[in-house]
């Protein structure tokens, strides 16, 4: 399918995460999914977008995780960039690159644009007295340093601020102050450094705030955090650090220091669309998507990065932007969602509370935690991710609703019109209501996934669902096909084509799924605003179905309710249960051909106790089996049952004589194999799952 592309460009972010731990389902349902679907639907509409994120690398805690295992900083954000690029991966993000901030091209930039303002005259050094740990060697940021408030004598106040009583007061009147890091006492050494005056961009910022918002309407709880931030006025901020892990200062002044981390993570976005296009013929197109005016850029976020980018990004960009003649465009809108907590308390990696992406995706379907995330997206209050839910949705909304309708519309293509789309006959008005439902659908969701609301974009896209499953039902297809195929032709036809439009519209939430119904319809996904339009052509032929959504058992949802709530417990009870039978997935499970067979003549193996050789037809074809029965069944009590064999085993030879597949039984308790048998009216050849 060749799409024609729209003018306007859009760049997309999601906020770059922490190389020093694993992401979670919190950040997954706050900044990556709903951009994943914002992008994934904008690419079905044929928009020029490009979509970017990485991991950011630098900052004090990931130094102190390398100190206390001994390893280096490298070290640490190898581990983490690689476990969540792979755990992004998993869950379908589309990102276009998935870059890092430990990279040269994102060191260079960040230094391009420090030294700009540098060369403007915008920075100022300022002299303060900061807590330095001798035994740490290094200066200690405000939050590793801890000691006894001056005014009411709390002791584990802030090294400028006692949350007890609320005083400020300077770090040299901190009592007994403690470093976090050695559990030393930290000094007051002199140093400098850099400050960007934020407070002289206020009134430009305020002015920018108002007229995006005007224009795209901001969501109301972003709106509030800036406007307390305006409250209480703007200050200047110091952008260095003293640390040896991060973007060197580049002033030959100033050789131990580097940026601090949230000045440069944020250009981590330019420079990963920089690094993007870097070996490619136009390695300058990442300009199309920064610096021409017309591009929209969309930043998504959770709410605790909110003023790194609606205000400081924002005037870190207005600054580069007076001094220079390529000009950054600012956020369009920063569609910041609030949290998701885990059963009701916040996502605690460290209090090992909360699920790694990476192992529940080795027990659970990408789409079904995409689809529960989208459907329960904290976009305007904190939500809950919670087990049952998760199963109720996979089961009762995505398998009963979404995969059971798909599944009658394909066993009744199948059984009555030979995989192929029946010819629709004269309209009735219930069918005209579904196409025009169908018309309908695309443009409606795909505005409500324009202004960010997944939620009620998911919630319509399941709507179609049950619309679809209502028609079937109303139109009784099982009745007709008695008494008159053309209506039931009618009616399979709409059927199917509404499964045609579920599948576009559902594409940017369940990708993965979205992309098993295309092939199931032979036919390749197009564009999203034709699809409720896009007609078969009668007679089109259709794939195998298969089944889209398997259930989640109850078991499976109490063993994981177990492992994740208390880790410890669970592995002790793994070391109990030795005998467990590891988990296999669907997909291994449908690995296995299992067929109805006949035994058609069977004879005891010379030298054997207990193995008989038998022939068995498996509809036309006939085979040599080996099987283990003889202690339980002599052969002339074998022939003529219908038993399941596996079909496609690979051949082995069992005291010399080969045999090609295997014979299901059942093993009692005192050892004997009872073979199970098929009701002789199911023919040999059918197919057992
Ligand atoms: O909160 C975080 O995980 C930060 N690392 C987000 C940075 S977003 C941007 F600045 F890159
Ligand atoms: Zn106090």
């Amino acid at each position: 399918m060749v799409f024609k592309l729209k003018k306007e460009k859009i760049i997309v972010t999601s906020a770059l995460p922490y190389a020093n731990g694993n992401i979670h389902l919190g950040h997954l349902s706050g900044a990556y999914l709903p951009a994943d679907i914002f992008v994934r639907y904008n690419r079905l509409i044929n928009s020029d977008i490009v979509y970017v994120c990485g991991s950011d690398e630098h900052g004090v805690p990931i130094t102190i995780t390398a100190d206390k295992e001994n390893l280096t900083p490298q070290d640490i954000i190898n581990r983490y960039h690689e476990n969540n690029k792979a755990a992004f991966e998993k869950f379908g993000m589309s990102f276009d690159i998935y870059s890092r901030t430990s990279i040269p091209t994102h060191h260079k930039t960040a230094q391009e644009f420090f030294s700009s303002y540098h060369k403007q005259g915008i920075l100022s050094e300022k002299k303060s007295l900061q807590f330095y740990d001798e035994e740490a060697g290094m200066f200690l940021p405000d939050r590793y340093v801890e000691g006894t408030c001056p005014k009411c004598g709390f002791e584990e106040a802030r090294s400028d601020e006692c949350e007890r009583c609320g005083d400020l007061y300077d770090s040299s009147e901190l009592v007994n102050p403690k470093s976090k890091i050695s559990g030393g006492s930290p000094q007051l050494k002199e140093t400098s450094h850099w400050y960007f005056p934020l407070g002289k961009y206020q009134e430009r910022l305020e002015d920018y705030i108002d007229k995006a918002n005007t224009k795209f309407s901001w969501k109301n709880n972003v709106l509030q955090y800036c406007k307390g931030w305006f409250q209480d006025g703007l200050k200047d901020r110091a952008v260095t650090r003293d640390l040896d892990w991060g973007v060197k200062v580049p002033l030959n002044s100033s050789p131990d220091k580097v940026l601090y981390v949230w000045f440069e993570a944020v250009l981590g976005y330019i420079s990963a669309t920089k690094e993007l296009f870097k070996n490619t013929e136009k390695p300058d197109e990442w300009k199309k998507y920064w610096q021409d005016e017309n591009t929209r850029y969309i930043a998504f976020i959770g709410k605790d990065n909110i003023v790194f980018h609606t205000i400081i990004f924002p005037a870190m960009l207005m600054a580069w932007n007076d001094g220079n003649d390529d000009k950054f465009v600012l956020p369009e809108n920063v569609p910041a969602n609030e949290f998701l907590n885990f059963e009701g308390k916040k996502f605690s990696k460290s209090r090992g509370w909360g699920i790694d992406v990476n192992e529940f995706l080795e027990i659970f379907p990408p789409d079904s935690l995409r689809y529960t995330l989208a459907a329960n997206a904290p976009e305007n209050k904190d939500t809950d991710f919670q087990w049952k839910e998760f199963q109720a949705k996979n089961n009762s909304e995505l398998a009963d609703i979404l995969g059971n309708f798909i599944n009658r519309t394909f066993i009744f293509a199948k059984k009555h019109f030979d995989e192929k789309v029946p010819e629709r006959g004269e309209l009735e008005k219930i069918d005209e209501d579904m196409l025009s439902t169908l018309a309908e659908a695309p443009s409606k969701i795909g505005k409500l996934l324009e202004q960010y609301k997944v939620k009620d974009a998911v919630s319509e896209m399941m709507n179609l669902a049950r619309a679809g499953n209502k028609y079937f039902n109303d139109s009784e297809p099982w009745v007709s096909v008695k008494t008159n195929k053309e209506r039931t032709a009618t009616t399979v036809n709409i059927c199917l084509q509404t499964i045609f439009t579920l599948a576009e519209v559902f594409a940017p939430v369940i990708p993965f799924s979205s992309e098993k119904i295309f092939k199931m319809l032979n036919i390749e996904i197009g564009d999203w605003n034709e699809s409720g339009k896009r007609e078969f052509k009668v007679g089109h032929q259709l794939n195998k179905s298969e089944i889209l959504f398997p259930k989640i058992e109850d078991k499976t949802i109490e063993t994981e309710i177990l492992k994740w709530s208390n880790p410890a417990t669970f592995e002790e009870e793994v070391e109990e249960e030795e005998e467990q039978v590891p988990e296999i997935t669907f997909d291994d499970f449908m690995k296995v051909d299992l067929k109805v067979a006949k035994i058609i003549s069977a004879e005891k193996v010379p030298k054997s106790k207990k193995l008989l050789k038998l022939k068995v037809k498996i509809g036309k074809s006939e085979r040599q089996v080996v099987a283990g029965v003889a202690q339980s069944y002599e052969p002339e009590n074998i022939v003529e049952k219908k038993v399941v064999v596996v079909a496609n085993l690979k051949p082995a030879k069992l005291f010399g004589i080969e045999s090609q597949g295997m014979i299901l039984a059942i093993e009692d308790e005192t050892g004997k194999l009872n073979i199970v048998e098929v009701d002789d009216n199911l023919n040999s050849g059918l197919k057992v799952r």
